[in-house]
């Protein structure tokens, strides 16, 4: 092989490297911290340079609970092409492979860049009428759900705001309390994190509901909140042009769960547990997606009016 072969070479393995690092040098992380939440076990972690990185592992005795790390590691990934402030590092740390800062060897990790900030009091979380879609919990009053007036208000009071919603929405995710925001003063800059718990509702359904009754109600925006919808939609509708069917995303979840250690021929058979639920998911990806495309069609008629 001469000179011009093991030029490219090279700069691929160098950029491997780079891109990889994280993974692979992590033997060599330090632990900064440890919290113990409810289902997930959270490592601050430094490596050399300084960076720091956490780690999260699922805690809860329920294997098929890893497949919230797919979904986390997946939304990380639609937001980073969306330019969502979110952890721009991430990687899934196989099954069976020990690192530092884990608590299960034999569970999957999710290594990520650790982002700035702290919880910030915004009202971003739209709610789900029922509570998550196979759960026993309480349908909520009808005006607290989807895209209220609350979080349209919301949406306004920040730079960052109406495209997060709009990202949420795309990717069903009720479940973005201030716990999962984090707010930096330094550059004002707004951090979405966990996403884990995205698909579990059709929201682009909710927001169309809760905007038809607004309407209904001869609600008018003020031009803050116009403008806001402006982003929310123009945010929709790229999301929908990234991702022009709900297959496409299918498919990445898919890849993503493979790396969490779940098996293809499982994931398809919906008389296993993990293809039982992984059927559900893929039915609200399904209806999501449908209905986040009539969505944009409403809010295009709601702008001109
Ligand atoms: N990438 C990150 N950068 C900075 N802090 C993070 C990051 N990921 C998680 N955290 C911190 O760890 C906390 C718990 O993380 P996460 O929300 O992912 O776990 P959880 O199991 O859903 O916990 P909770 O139920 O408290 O939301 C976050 O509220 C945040 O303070
Ligand atoms: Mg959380």
């Amino acid at each position: 092989m001469n000179n011009t072969h093991i030029a490219p070479i090279f700069y691929l393995a160098t950029l491997y490297l780079i891109i990889f690092s994280p993974a692979t040098s992590i033997a060599s992380y330090a632990i900064e911290a440890i919290q113990s939440h409810e289902y997930s076990h959270i490592v601050f972690l430094y490596d050399d340079s300084d960076k720091k990185y956490v780690l999260k592992q699922i805690v809860s005795d329920d294997v098929t609970d890893n497949f919230y790390l797919a979904l986390e590691a997946f939304c990380y990934e639609v937001a980073q092409k969306i330019n969502i402030p979110s952890p721009h590092l991430v990687h899934i740390v196989s099954p069976g492979v020990s690192s530092v800062g884990k608590k299960h060897d034999a569970r999957p990790a999710l290594l990520m860049s650790y982002v700035p900030g702290t919880s910030p009091w915004y009202n971003l979380q739209q709610k789900s009428w029922h509570g998550y879609s196979w759960s026993y919990l309480k349908p909520r009053p009808f005006q607290d759900t989807g895209l209220t007036r609350t979080v349209i208000r919301s949406m306004a009071s920040h730079p960052h705001a109406a495209a997060l919603v709009a990202y949420d929405t795309f990717i069903g995710n009720s479940d973005r309390g201030n716990n999962n925001l984090l707010y930096d003063e330094a550059t004002d800059t707004l951090y979405a994190i966990d996403a884990g718990d995205a698909w579990r509702c059709d929201l682009g359904k909710e927001a169309c509901m809760q905007l038809a009754l607004l309407c209904s109600q001869g609600i008018s925006f003020t031009q803050e909140e116009r403008k806001a919808l402006v982003c929310y939609h123009d945010m929709l509708k790229r999301l929908i042009k990234l991702y022009p069917s709900p297959e496409l995303l299918i498919e990445r979840l898919i890849a993503y769960a493979l790396q969490c250690g779940f098996d293809h021929e499982e994931l398809i058979d919906p008389a296993s547990s993990i293809g039982e639920q992984f059927h559900a998911y893929r039915q609200i990806i399904c209806n999501n997606h449908a209905s986040c495309c009539a969505l944009v069609w409403l809010l295009e008629k709601i702008l001109r009016s």
